[in-house]
């Protein structure tokens, strides 16, 4: 049963800039919210509630501004600061302690993800007790991911942003493993772009056919919001929705009063925490 999950928040991001000069990307807007709200929604879904956040030297305090140690939402959030971002399975070297020789999931602070039944989906993954699961979907360009290649639902291949791709499929930012990942994390050599790659940690997985993969399915979106672009696509699917709908997507207090982690009266203290906006009005609405 996985009960920890790491939020990778750290990145320069780059493509973004000068937008991310002063600013954590994960701290951005999407519609009404800060990014970050996205990926912590997903590791809430799956109930997971022991959270790490790596984020960038320097900007823990930025974070805690908004989402403190967790609590007002039923989960308990501890920091770690990374000097330079030098890949993703580097998230489980710094966060060992943290695993503390348990299975874990990564989510990467940019990834979004939206689809029918995936709170199932995702509570079924963390019942993982040996290998690694990846969640997979298709893109239109396969060059700017890590690309799979199955073969009756199993995974042949996986190539990190392959030139020429043989598949669609993209190994999204969202993984759950097994409490071998910190051995396996360290064992890695950096590639040529000199980060470690969560490509190659996947690929010893696989290699000893440890490795499965979910799908999100057709009706599912997954976006990540790295460069300009896809930002604003994100913004706006999730406004649409919103204003269509009526209801929040990753409103953090709703899970976890749904979850029954928190009661009303904590949902009271988060109102009076974030003001007079928006935000604070729907959750007035789940209130009464
Ligand atoms: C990273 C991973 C890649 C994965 C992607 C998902 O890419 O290396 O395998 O498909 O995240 O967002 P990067 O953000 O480093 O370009």
């Amino acid at each position: 049963m996985i009960k920890k999950g790491i939020i990778l928040a750290g990145g320069l991001g780059t493509r973004m800039s000068p937008i991310t000069k002063s600013v954590n990307k994960q701290l951005l807007p999407i519609y009404d919210k800060p990014l970050i709200f996205y990926p912590l929604s997903i590791l809430m879904l799956a109930g997971i509630r022991e959270i790490l956040i790596i984020v960038n030297k320097g900007q823990t305090n930025q974070f805690k501004k908004v989402l403190k140690n967790g609590e007002s939402f039923g989960v308990k959030i501890i920091y770690k600061e990374q000097k330079s971002p030098n890949g993703l399975p580097e998230a489980f070297i710094i966060g060992e302690k943290f695993i503390d020789n348990n299975g874990v999931a990564l989510i990467l602070g940019d990834n979004f993800f939206y689809a029918q039944s995936l709170t199932k989906t995702l509570q079924e993954a963390t019942k993982l007790n040996k290998g690694a699961k990846v969640f997979l979907h298709p893109v239109k360009n396969p060059k700017l991911y890590g690309i799979a290649t199955i073969k009756n639902k199993k995974i042949i291949s996986l190539k990190e942003k392959p030139l020429s791709a043989k598949s669609n499929l993209a190994v999204t930012g969202l993984y759950f493993f097994d409490k071998n990942v910190v051995k396996l994390s360290k064992s890695l050599k950096p590639s040529k772009r000199k980060e470690l790659e969560i490509i190659d940690l996947l690929n010893k997985y696989r290699k000893k056919n440890n490795l499965s993969a979910e799908f999100l399915g057709r009706g599912g979106a997954w976006l990540d919001a790295g460069s300009i672009d896809d930002y604003y696509d994100t913004t706006s699917f999730v406004s649409a929705i919103e204003k269509r709908q009526g209801f929040k997507i990753a409103c953090l207090e709703e899970i976890a009063l749904n979850k029954k982690w928190i009661n009303k009266k904590d949902l009271g203290e988060s109102i009076k925490f974030y003001g007079n906006c928006d935000y604070s009005r729907y959750l007035k609405e789940i209130l009464f």
